[in-house]
């Protein structure tokens, strides 16, 4: 992959992450024994960006199923009952983006496929399972940035909103693929990074990846956006999804909608970078999206310092949902799709769905 670290790995029956909620400034892995501290760690948001949480949830599959195995009743009937409890489990934590569900549901149909597997081989096949979707999704980020590279205009200046890079997947990133495959070859890039609040994601994270790609970047708060479109500074926006549904409206981080308004103000091309598995054709469009709500003490407190007055009322959606009107195209490993999205979105999403 590309960068110095990886997002999350099996290693001796545990899984592995860096604690995301820690960087810029420490970098500790956190290994999770249980699913239930796989399903902690998402929550938390130890881990966390669409397609990482997807294969977090995977391998926390992988230990419910060696759990079950290695219990003395374990029959695999109780081992696909002890899978579907894992699976509600995880799919709980974070309901927006899809990549969780899917994984889940992939993990749980590949040990149901089996004929007459012992417990061991259930939870073995799961694991492969697991790797797999880990090395996909590497190579689907692979794919957007080959695809993507080509939207990035002469100039190169690229505003992206929360992280979707190599932390936000397996690797490489899904937004931040076409900058790092035009950094690759060497085209002038530069990103303008929203810091993203309430979480900083912007900030902390995706100024974090560059820094180390030595990628060039100006980090920006997040209402200094119109300000530099309006200057002329910025010549397209890249930001990645949570989930895409049916007609193309687009979920991601809190702050993409505004995004969006503006660049279309500003008339400035506005892509949404994603891999085929946040695609959800189950849903007709983003008003059914789930919108996580996150607690407001997140939106009150700065790094456990109270930034705003005792009793305050904090809304905290973590997501929005950008409408299909406002979206130039849709990178996804499988090529570039342009309105109207629906006829695509469907083949790209039966890839993996
Ligand atoms: O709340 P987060 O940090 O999990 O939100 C992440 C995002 O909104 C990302 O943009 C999205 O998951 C795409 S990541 C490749």
């Amino acid at each position: 992959m590309s960068g110095a670290f990886r997002t999350v790995w099996w290693e001796e029956g545990q899984v592995c992450l860096i604690d995301q909620r820690l960087l810029p400034n420490e970098t500790r892995i956190v290994r999770c024994a249980t699913v239930e501290e796989v399903a902690c760690a998402i929550r938390t948001m130890q881990i966390r960006g669409a397609p990482a949480i997807g294969c977090a949830a995977a391998y926390g599959m992988a230990l419910a199923a060696f759990s079950a195995a290695h219990d003395a009743t374990g029959d695999s009937a109780r081992i696909y009952a002890c899978l579907m409890e894992a699976k509600a489990l995880l799919d709980a934590q974070r309901p927006t983006a899809v990549n969780l569900s899917w994984a889940t549901r992939r993990i749980l149909e590949r040990a149901q496929r089996l004929s007459d597997p012992s417990p061991d081989e259930v939870a073995q096949r799961v694991l492969e399972e697991a790797h797999a979707i880990l090395a996909e999704d590497l190579a689907m980020c692979h794919a957007i940035g080959r695809h993507g590279v080509a939207l990035i205009p002469p100039r190169g200046h690229v505003l992206t909103h929360c992280n979707a890079g190599g932390l936000a997947t397996a690797g490489y990133g899904t937004a931040l693929a076409p900058v790092r495959t035009a950094h690759e070859q060497g085209r002038p890039i530069h990103v303008y990074v929203d810091e993203t609040r309430p979480f900083l994601q912007g900030a902390r994270l995706t100024a974090w990846e560059l820094i180390q790609e030595r990628i060039p970047l100006t980090l920006i708060t997040d209402n200094m956006a119109g300000y530099f479109m309006k200057r002329g500074d910025i010549d397209c926006v890249i930001v990645g999804a949570d989930r895409i549904v049916a007609n193309g409206d687009v979920a991601n981080k809190i702050g993409t909608y505004s995004l969006a308004v503006l660049a279309r103000a500003h008339r400035i091309p506005f892509y949404v970078a994603a891999p085929s598995s946040t695609i959800d054709c189950s849903l007709p469009n983003g008003d059914a999206i789930p919108i996580e709500e996150r607690s407001s003490d997140e939106v009150t407190m700065l790094f456990g310092q109270r930034i705003a007055p005792e009793g305050v009322i904090a809304a905290h959606p973590a997501f929005d949902v950008t409408p299909a009107d406002l979206v130039t195209a849709i990178i996804t490993e499988c090529g570039v799709i342009y309105p109207p999205f629906a006829g695509a979105l469907q083949r790209a999403g039966m890839e993996h769905h």
